[in-house]
């Protein structure tokens, strides 16, 4: 496997509205991701990824994007981004941006054109269909309710979108709509982005034909995804895109790839795969069992478990994941993935250890780092987002309450993700001086960056020593390149793997169950590397592992450790 700049770095993923507002508008913005560098410096993050900040009417919170060559005046300008870049730059970070290219917004110059002139080569940049037989063209549901097709006005065609229908999808087989997105991807990257996470992505390749499927719902509908799953092709759009963008300026790609085939994993993220990596969402489609939120599967602990481990023996055989917990579409993982008694501080540490010394490149969500939880919603308008009025919807239909449904959506809304970043106990947890844009999760008094700075045992300073372990000269091999080898799947509640490089090996072990657990060393112990119970002496033979714990050991036939690469002294045997 080649060595890429990229592999050993950690990367945190900013959602620019609910990060931090400096001029009390309610609205977080580019001088507040500025003023709060240097913390996430000091968390030890390497590449930040920014959600959309691009113009766009925010239907769908800037993923809808109406230039891709403009910053959105709710966050700033172009002047305030280029300045992110240099002190960003100045810290030795690197920024990448949010690319959506499977559709724009239908605001965008382009649309508006298509709209001008249907007959237009505008019209060309996007799928303008005729219906059939008075119906649209097909019986596609989009991602977020309703049909794909959306009549054009004044005409017999319909438009294709399969997210909202302010989202209009963009004709990748136009070989000028592809020339006109590369020249965009060039310019930014050519102003000094180092990448880019890439929306949607599989969604770009259509089947032209737009056949019918066997409808899934009471709405006769069928979900789009179908059409995505049974096309092939995408991979030459994929590569088309690398060669021409970019490749030439080794810039990191993550992409949002679901409904990948069998056995496509390598050409993918492979040595010389169209991305550099993609996000593990294994975990988080344990969820996407049922017909919506309303039946969604809660996690079960030996499933979770199961997944993380395949996923991560599937993809060391051609290349790395970006691991997550969280992000800005999923609910806090904290609340997701961890029991009731479990979603404590010890709790909270335990699952970002477990998360970030997983093979891969780790990516920490904006609040995960202080165990931001989801938050209590009191009824269906005091959310924001476009697909929990969705899910809301389809859990009324399918015969709940109005209580079962918003308890549905609390549970998995994408706006537990996106209240403000809880800065401190001040008004508006210190996001902002105005009215927030969404409203504050009310537990910011007890959980928020300024306190926990203060406590030496918080999960922020937690997290701090995770990352540094992970990134330290002594671990930082064993940590990117080591082997991951599962052990004790066989306990009920133990998630527990090696690393495994060269003459390391690092055990990670965790205990999620309600009980004391004990479990017999197969190789002797070094020493204790991190504890979120501040463990410093070394197991022999017989282990013992309380609720919520978990211990990061160095064993195996590796080096005697002692020098001290931490520095946070305490929890590092030396
Ligand atoms: C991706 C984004 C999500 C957005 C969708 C449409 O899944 O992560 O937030 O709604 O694409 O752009
Ligand atoms: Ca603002």
């Amino acid at each position: 496997m080649n060595r890429k700049w990229w592999h050993d770095k950690v990367a945190y993923q900013i959602y620019p509205k609910s990060f931090m507002d400096s001029n009390g508008d309610g609205i977080g913005d580019l001088c507040g991701i500025i003023s709060k560098l240097d913390y996430l410096k000091s968390l030890g993050i390497d590449i930040i990824w920014l959600s959309p900040v691009y113009k766009s009417p925010f239907v769908d919170q800037g993923y809808d994007i109406a230039d891709y060559y403009a910053i959105a005046e709710e966050f700033g300008t172009m002047d305030e981004f280029d300045e992110l870049l240099a002190e960003a730059k100045k810290r030795g970070m690197y920024i990448i941006m949010d690319l959506v290219i499977n559709h724009c917004s239908d605001q965008h110059e382009w649309f508006q054109k298509a709209l001008a002139e249907p007959d237009g080569e505008y019209a060309d940049y996007f799928y303008f269909r005729k219906g059939k037989n008075g119906n649209p063209p097909s019986n596609y549901r989009s991602y977020f309710g309703g049909s794909c097709w959306e009549p054009v006005p004044g005409t017999d065609k319909y438009y294709l979108h399969m997210f909202a229908k302010e989202q209009p999808d963009l004709n990748w087989e136009n070989p000028k709509l592809r020339q006109e997105l590369y020249n965009m991807v060039n310019w930014w990257l050519g102003k000094g982005v180092a990448g880019f996470r890439i929306d949607a992505i599989i969604n770009i390749k259509k089947n032209l034909d737009f056949p019918d499927f066997e409808p899934d719902g009471a709405d006769g509908l069928a979900g789009c995804w179908k059409m995505v799953e049974s096309v092939d092709g995408v991979g030459e759009f994929l590569e088309d895109l690398k060669k021409n963008t970019f490749q030439k300026y080794d810039a990191f790609t993550v992409a949002e790839v679901f409904n990948m085939k069998e056995g496509e994993l390598a050409e993918f993220i492979g040595d010389n795969g169209h991305f550099s990596t993609i996000f593990d969402f294994s975990a988080h489609s344990l969820s996407m069992e049922g017909h919506g939120w309303y039946d969604a599967p809660q996690i079960d602990f030996k499933k979770w478990r199961e997944t993380v481990i395949n996923a991560q023996l599937e993809v060391q055989a051609c290349g790395f994941e970006a691991n997550i917990i969280e992000n800005h579409d999923e609910p806090r993982g904290v609340s997701r993935f961890l029991p009731k008694y479990a979603q404590t501080p010890a709790g909270t540490k335990m699952l970002g250890t477990v998360s970030l010394l997983l093979r891969g490149i780790p990516f920490i969500y904006q609040g995960q780092e202080i165990g931001m939880q989801n938050a209590v919603w009191n009824s269906i308008e005091e959310y924001d987002d476009i697909s929990t009025k969705d899910q809301y919807q389809i859990a009324r239909e399918a015969g709940l309450t109005d209580e079962e449904a918003l308890e549905a959506c609390g549970r998995m809304s994408r706006d537990n993700a996106r209240t403000p970043v809880q800065w401190s106990d001040q008004e508006n947890a210190g996001f902002t001086t105005g009215i927030p844009w969404i409203k504050v999760n009310s537990n910011y008094k007890s959980i928020n960056v300024e306190s926990q700075e203060k406590d030496a045992d918080s999960v922020l300073n937690y997290y701090c020593r995770l990352v540094a372990v992970r990134k330290s000269p002594k671990y930082k091999k064993v940590f990117t390149y080591g082997k991951f080898v599962p052990v004790y799947q066989n306990s009920d509640t133990i998630m527990a793997y090696y690393r495994e490089y060269e003459n390391q090996r690092i055990l990670v072990a965790a205990n999620f169950g309600k009980d004391t657990v004990e479990l017999q060393l197969e190789h002797p112990v070094r020493g204790v590397i991190l504890s979120n119970q501040n463990k410093v002496e070394k197991p022999e033979q017989v282990m013992i592992l309380n609720s919520c714990e978990v211990i990061v050991l160095e064993c195996g036939d590796c080096k005697a450790i002692g020098d001290g690469v931490f520095g946070s002294g305490e929890h590092v045997n030396d």
